[in-house]
C-alpha cells in the first residue's frame, strides 16, 4: 500500500484578513504538496480557520456581531483568498466545528483517563469594570525589569523579560484602562513536564527537523518544562469544558486538533476514519518560527498522551519582510495578500517566494524593486518568453506540427539537470529548484538563438524542424518543472502544447510527431507595480531651504517707483525671460544705476506680489549689515542668467513660495560669504558674494 501523508499550514486566526506574510507559509505548503502529487505521492493538504479565543470574542462584540457570525466571514473571506493564489487545500475547514469537538473532548478525555490532566487554583488579573479575567496580551503595565512602559502581561518587548501579568507595575486593563485586581480561579493543566523524557527521545531521534530547531528544542526540554494551563474563564469563545459552566478549553488546545477535524471533514464527517487514517500517515506541519513552542512541545505531548501520531516533521519557515523590515502599518508595508494581488499577478508573488525560500528560517525579504526585476527578467524574459518563441515559430513555420529530436546529448543533460529540481523540491530548497529551471531555460535560449532557426529555416528545413522539436520537448520540460510554482501557467502550456496534464514522470517522454495548438503571449513584464511603499527611511522633516528656487539673473535697467520713494524697479533676465522686481534698496544706493549689468540672485518661485502699484515678480536677495545702515545685493558674477543657486546636499523648490515661507529661511553673511546653516549658497560656477561682510540676508 501506498504511504499516506497528511501535510498541514497553520491555521490563521478569523480575526482579520491574510496578510502577504501568511501567503508565504500557505505558497511553501502548497509548492511542496504539488510536487509530491507530481511525484505520485498520496497527500492530503489540510487547513482551517482557527477560530476561538478573547481576542476574537472581543473584536466580534466591537463589531456588534456574534462570534459565530464574525468567524463565518473571515472565513469566506479567507478561503476567497486563498483560492486567488491557488492555494489547492483538499480541505480548508473551521475549528469551530463538531469535528473539533469530538476531537478536543475525546483527546481531553483520554488525558485525564491517564492522570495527565489536573485541576489548580491560581491568582489572575481580572477587570472587574469588563467582568473578565485578562489573557496576557489584554494587561499593560511597567516592564517589572527594566520599567519600560506599556508592556504586555507576557513579555517585554524592550528587554525581552518574560513574566506573568501579575508581575506588572501599575498595570491597566487594556479594554477599559482601569486597575484590574487579582482574583482566584480554578485551573485544568496538563502535566507537560511529565514529557521530558519521551519528548527528548522525539525530538532528538527526528531525523527531519532542522538543526537549529532541534537544538533550541532540546535547550527548553533541558530547561525544564512546566505545566500547561489548558482552561479559560468565561466570557470565551470556544468549547466549554465538559462538567464546567464557567469555563473552556484555551483556544491552543484546540486550535491543532483542528487539522485532525479538518481531515475528518475531507472524509466527509467520517470521525473513526479520520482517526485510522491520522495514526496512518506520516504528518508534516508547516509553520511560521513563532510558534515553535506549540507544535515542537504542547502538540506532541498531546498527541502521545492521547494516543494518536505525532508529526513526522515541522517545517519552520522565517518572516516575511517588506524592504527589510517588519511590515508595518504606520510605515505603510503592510499589505493583505488582497492588496498585492490587486498589485501583481498572485501567480507573480507565488515565484517570488517559492524563489527566496529554502529549508531554513531565514527571513523573506519582499524587496519591491528585486520583485519587479526578477519577474521581469527571469519569469517573463527568460521562461515565458522562450515558451512563446518556440511555440510560435512551430505554429508558422511547420504548421505547428513536430518532427523528431535532433540534439539527444542536449535532451540528456537537461532530463539530469530535471532531476535536481525535483529532489530540490522534495527537499525543500525551492530556491535551489528555480536557479535549475532558470538555467534550464537559458539553455533553450542559447540552443534557439545559436541555431538562428529563422535563417536555417530558408537553407535547411528538416534540420530547423528538428530544432524547433528539441526546442518545444525543453518548454515541456519547464512546464512540468515551473508547475509546483505556477500551476495556472503549467496549464495554459500544456494547453499550448496540446498535452494532457503533466507529472514528473512525464519529463523522461518526448513529444515528437505532435501537433502542437496555438501559441500565445502568458505573461507580461510589469510595468509598474501599483503599490505604494514608502522609501527606506522615513521621511525627514522638510529642510526650508528647499522650497526655494534661487536664480541667477542679471539687471538690465533700474528705474524709480513713481509713488514710492524707497523703491526701486529694477529689470532682470533671467535667462529665460525678463523679470520686474520692485525692491526697497533706493536709500542704500547713492546712484542706483551702478546696479545695472549686476549679476545678483532672486527667489525666482516667490509668489508674485503688488507693491504699490507695480508687480514685482520675484525678489532679490541682499544683504543687510546688523545696524542696517549699509545694504547690498547678493552677487554671482561669474555666474548666467538663469543658473542655479544651491547649497550644497539640499534640494531646490518647484512649487510656488509664500513670503512668508521665505521669510522662515535664514540665510546671512560671514567674512562676505553667504550662508545657509553653515554651507555656502553657490552656483556650479562659483561661491555667492557679498560687500556687506557680516549680516542677514533678505
Ligand atoms: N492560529 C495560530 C496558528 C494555529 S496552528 C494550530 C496562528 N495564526 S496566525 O494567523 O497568527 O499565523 C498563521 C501562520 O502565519 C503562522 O505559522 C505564522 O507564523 C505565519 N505568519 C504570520 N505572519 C507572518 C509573516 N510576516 N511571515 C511569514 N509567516 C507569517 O499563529
Ligand atoms: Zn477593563
Amino acid at each position: 500500500m501506498k504511504e499516506k501523508i497528511l501535510v498541514t499550514s497553520a491555521l490563521p486566526y478569523a480575526n482579520g484578513p491574510l496578510h502577504i506574510g501568511h501567503m508565504v507559509e500557505y505558497i511553501q505548503t502548497d509548492v511542496y504538496v504539488r510536487a509530491l502529487k507530481m511525484a505520485g505521492k498520496d497527500v492530503i493538504y489540510l487547513c482551517a480557520d482557527d477560530t476561538h479565543g478573547t481576542p476574537i470574542e472581543v473584536n466580534a462584540a466591537k463589531e456588534k456581531k456574534t462570534p459565530e457570525q464574525f468567524i463565518k466571514e473571515w472565513f469566506r473571506k479567507h478561503k476567497q483568498e486563498l483560492e486567488a493564489y491557488h492555494i489547492g487545500q483538499d480541505s480548508f475547514y473551521t475549528t469551530h466545528s463538531k469535528e473539533s469537538q469530538h476531537f478536543t473532548e475525546l483527546i481531553f478525555s483520554r488525558l485525564k483517563e491517564k492522570g495527565l490532566i489536573y485541576t489548580k487554583d491560581i491568582e489572575l488579573m481580572y477587570c472587574e469594570h469588563d467582568k473578565r479575567f485578562l489573557p496576557d496580551r489584554f494587561v499593560k503595565g511597567i516592564c517589572p525589569k527594566c520599567g519600560a512602559k506599556d508592556q504586555y502581561g507576557d513579555i517585554c518587548e524592550s528587554c525581552g523579560t518574560t513574566y506573568t501579568p501579575v508581575d506588572l507595575i501599575q498595570s491597566y486593563c487594556v479594554l477599559c484602562k482601569n486597575t484590574p485586581v487579582r482574583k482566584k480561579s480554578n485551573h485544568y493543566f496538563f502535566k507537560l513536564s511529565s514529557f521530558s523524557k519521551k519528548l527528548e527521545k522525539y525530538i532528538g531521534g527526528n531525523k527531519n527537523l532542522q538543526p537549529e530547531i532541534k537544538n533550541q528544542i532540546l535547550n527548553w526540554i533541558k530547561g525544564g518544562l512546566e505545566d500547561w494551563n489548558i482552561s479559560r474563564d468565561a466570557p470565551y469563545f470556544g468549547f466549554r469544558i465538559p462538567g464546567e459552566k464557567e469555563k473552556y478549553f484555551y483556544v491552543w488546545l484546540d486550535a491543532p486538533v483542528g487539522y485532525i477535524s479538518s481531515l475528518a471533514n475531507y472524509l466527509k464527517g467520517d470521525l473513526k476514519k479520520a482517526e485510522k487514517q491520522w495514526n496512518e500517515s506520516k504528518i508534516i506541519h508547516f509553520i511560521g518560527k513563532d510558534i515553535i513552542y506549540f507544535h515542537l512541545l504542547f502538540w506532541p505531548a498531546v498527541l502521545m498522551g492521547s494516543d494518536f501520531t505525532p508529526p513526522e516533521n515541522v517545517v519552520v519557515h522565517g518572516f516575511l519582510n517588506v524592504n527589510k523590515e517588519k511590515m508595518s502599518k504606520s510605515r505603510g508595508t503592510f499589505f493583505t495578500a488582497e492588496d498585492f494581488r490587486k498589485a501583481a499577478e498572485p501567480e507573480f508573488f507565488r515565484y517570488y517566494i517559492a524563489g527566496s525560500l529554502t529549508h531554513t528560517m531565514t527571513d523573506i525579504d519582499l524587496d519591491i524593486e528585486n520583485f519587479k526585476a526578477r519577474i521581469n527578467n527571469e519569469l517573463v524574459a527568460n521562461i515565458a518568453n522562450f515558451a512563446y518563441r518556440t511555440l510560435s515559430f512551430a505554429n508558422r513555420a511547420f504548421d505547428s506540427k513536430l518532427s523528431k529530436i535532433r540534439d539527444r546529448m542536449l535532451l540528456e543533460e537537461i532530463e539530469r539537470k530535471s532531476g535536481e529540481a525535483v529532489k530540490a523540491y522534495e527537499s525543500l530548497d525551492f530556491r535551489k529548484a528555480v536557479s535549475i529551471i532558470l538555467d534550464i531555460s537559458s539553455m533553450g535560449n542559447r540552443y534557439f538563438q545559436d541555431n538562428q532557426p529563422w535563417e536555417l529555416v530558408k537553407t535547411n528545413k528538416g534540420e530547423t524542424h528538428k530544432t524547433i522539436t528539441d526546442c518545444v520537448n525543453i518548454v515541456k520540460t519547464l512546464s512540468i518543472l515551473v508547475k509546483p510554482i505556477l500551476p495556472e501557467f503549467s496549464r495554459e502550456i500544456e494547453k499550448q502544447l496540446n498535452i494532457k496534464e503533466q507529472n514528473f514522470s512525464d519529463l523522461s517522454k518526448k513529444l515528437e510527431n505532435h501537433k502542437i495548438g496555438e501559441a500565445k503571449i502568458i505573461l507580461k513584464k510589469i510595468e509598474e507595480l501599483k503599490l505604494d511603499i514608502p522609501k527606506k527611511k522615513e521621511e525627514e522633516p522638510e529642510e526650508p531651504f528647499s522650497r526655494l528656487n534661487l536664480r541667477v539673473a542679471k539687471i538690465k535697467s533700474v528705474s524709480e517707483h513713481y509713488k514710492a520713494d524707497k523703491l526701486l524697479l529694477i529689470n532682470v533676465d533671467l535667462g529665460k525671460e525678463t523679470r520686474q522686481i520692485v525692491a526697497g534698496l533706493r536709500p542704500f544706493y547713492e546712484n542706483p544705476q551702478i546696479l545695472v549689468g549686476k549679476h545678483i540672485v532672486v527667489v525666482s518661485n516667490l509668489e508674485h506680489a503688488d507693491l504699490r502699484g507695480e508687480k514685482s515678480e520675484g525678489m532679490l536677495l541682499a544683504a543687510e549689515t546688523n545696524d542696517v545702515k549699509t545694504v547690498r545685493v547678493v552677487e554671482a558674477p561669474k555666474s548666467k542668467p538663469g543658473d542655479q543657486v544651491y547649497v550644497e546636499g539640499i534640494g531646490t523648490g518647484k512649487k510656488t513660495v509664500k513670503f512668508d515661507e521665505f521669510m522662515k529661511v535664514s540665510i546671512y553673511v560671514q567674512e562676505n560669504k553667504v550662508l545657509y546653516k553653515g554651507s555656502q549658497l553657490q552656483t556650479d560656477k562659483e561661491k555667492l558674494v557679498s560687500e556687506v561682510k557680516e549680516g542677514k540676508v533678505r
